[in-house]
C-alpha cells in the first residue's frame, strides 16, 4: 500500500510517499513502514524579517509550493497516482488559512483520481512520528510533544485515545526557546541557534527559576521577564562583545527549559502506569533535552529521526496508513481546525471496535 501525506500546517510545505503493510500488522507484527521520498519546503526565510509567522505570506507560499513539492515526491519514489491507496492530509490544528491549501489540494487530487481521503490531528501526528522511526515503540506510551506551538505530556493509550497529563498554560517550550533566543539578538526563529551557542559550555554562572514545577502544566512566559532582567544586569559585559557571556545566559536557558520539562515528565512517569517515553515535535531536536530524558527512560525513551522532529509529511502518511488501516475515510466535505485538541480525537471505527472487545 502506497500512502501520500501533505502537511501545510504553518510554515513548512510538505509531501511524502510512505510505503506499508495494513494498519495491524505495523502495530501487530513488527512490520516497518518505508518511506520512499520526502520532502519539506521551509518558509523561514519569507517570514524571518517579521520576527514570526504571517498567516497569508504562510498560505499564498503553500499555494505556489505544494504542487512541485507533491510532483517531486511522486517522481522521486517512481510511485505514481494510480498506485496509490489515500492521501492523508492535515486537517488540524493550525493556521487555517494553511491548513485550507493542503486539504484543498488533497482533496482535488482524491476526487481526479479516484482517491481515499484521510484527515490527520497534527499532534497524533507528531506522536506518531516516534513510533514509525523505533520499531521497540508501543502502546501505551507516554509522549512529550514539544514544539513551537505546543507543549504536553499525553499519556497515549492507543489510536485515538489520548489524555492530556500536563500542558503550558501560556507559552510553548518551541516559543520559550524562540523569545529567549530573541533577547539575545538571534533572528527568528533561534531556537536551533540558542541551543547551539547553550552547548558551546559545560556550565554556566547564571541561574533562571524553573517556573511552575510543583502546579499542574507547564508555564514559560515568567522565564522572559526573567532572562531581560539577567540581559539588563549583563548589559555591558554583553554590549563589549563578551560572547562568553551570552554563551553563559544560552545555557541558564536551555537548563531552565530543560528542567521544567523533564521535572513534570518524572511526576508523569512516576503517576502512570507507562514504561516508555517518547519526545517529538520541534525541540525534541535539542540536544540536551534528550541526554536528559535518557538519563530519565534509559533503553525506554525513544526519539523521532532527526529529519522527523520538526513538521514533516511522513509522520502525517503514517498516521494516515494506521488510520486508514482501521477503516477511517473522510469525506469531500471534510472542515479544517484551526483548534483541534488531540484529546478531543476518537479511535476509527475499526479499533474502537477491536478496543472494546479486548477489554469485554
Ligand atoms: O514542530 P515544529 O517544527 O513546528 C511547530 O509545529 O511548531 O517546531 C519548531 C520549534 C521552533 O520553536 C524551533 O525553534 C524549535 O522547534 N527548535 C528547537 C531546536 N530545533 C528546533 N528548540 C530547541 N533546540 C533545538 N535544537
Ligand atoms: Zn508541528
Amino acid at each position: 500500500m502506497y500512502f501520500l501525506g501533505i502537511e501545510t500546517s504553518c510554515d513548512e510545505t510538505a509531501a511524502a510517499v510512505v510505503q506499508c503493510a495494513d494498519a495491524h500488522a505495523l502495530l501487530n507484527q513488527g512490520e516497518q513502514a518505508r518511506i520512499l521520498a520526502e520532502e519539506v519546503s521551509s518558509q523561514v526565510r519569507i517570514h524571518e524579517a517579521y520576527g514570526g509567522v504571517v498567516p497569508e505570506l504562510a498560505s499564498r507560499a503553500h499555494l505556489t509550493n505544494l504542487p512541485w513539492v507533491v510532483e517531486q515526491v511522486l517522481r522521486s519514489s517512481g510511485v505514481r497516482f494510480s498506485d496509490l491507496t489515500a492521501i492523508g492530509v492535515t486537517q488540524g490544528p493550525g493556521l487555517k488559512g494553511c491548513l485550507m491549501m493542503g486539504s484543498s489540494f488533497a482533496k482535488a487530487l482524491c476526487l481526479a483520481q479516484g482517491l481515499a481521503l484521510i484527515g490527520v490531528n497534527h499532534i497524533e501526528a507528531h506522536i506518531h512520528a516516534a513510533m514509525m522511526d523505533n520499531q521497540g515503540l508501543r502502546y501505551p506510551f507516554l509522549a512529550l510533544v514539544v514544539s513551537g506551538g505546543h507543549t504536553e505530556i499525553v499519556e497515549v493509550r492507543g489510536l485515538g485515545r489520548y489524555h492530556i497529563w500536563a500542558r503550558s498554560i501560556d507559552d510553548a517550550a518551541g516559543e520559550a526557546f524562540d523569545k529567549s533566543a530573541n533577547l539575545l539578538g538571534f533572528d527568528y526563529p533561534g531556537g536551533a541557534a540558542l541551543a547551539a551557542l547553550a552547548d558551546t559550555c559545560s556550565g554556566s554562572p547564571f541561574y533562571l527559576p524553573r517556573v511552575m514545577r510543583e502546579a499542574e502544566g507547564f508555564s514559560f512566559s515568567g522565564l522572559k521577564t526573567a532572562i531581560s532582567v539577567l540581559i539588563k544586569e549583563q548589559e555591558s559585559a554583553l554590549s563589549y562583545g563578551e560572547g562568553q557571556t551570552k554563551a553563559f545566559i544560552a545555557h541558564a536557558v536551555q537548563e531552565a527549559i530543560v528542567e521544567a520539562l523533564c521535572h513534570k515528565l518524572v511526576l508523569a512517569l512516576r503517576q502512570t502506569k507507562a514504561r516508555s517515553v517518547s519526545v517529538t515535535g520541534g525541540v525534541s531536536a535539542n540536544r540536551r533535552l534528550r541526554q536528559r530524558i535518557k538519563e530519565i527512560a534509559g533503553n525506554n525513551a525513544f526519539f523521532p529521526a532527526a529529519s522527523h522532529c520538526m513538521d514533516n509529511a511522513a509522520m502525517v502518511a503514517y498516521t494516515a496508513a494506521l488510520r486508514y488501516g482501521f477503516g477511517q475515510r473522510d469525506g469531500l466535505d471534510m472542515a479544517v481546525m484551526a483548534r483541534w485538541p488531540v484529546e478531543d480525537l476518537i479511535a476509527p471505527p475499526q479499533w474502537a471496535l477491536e478496543e472494546t472487545r479486548r477489554e469485554a
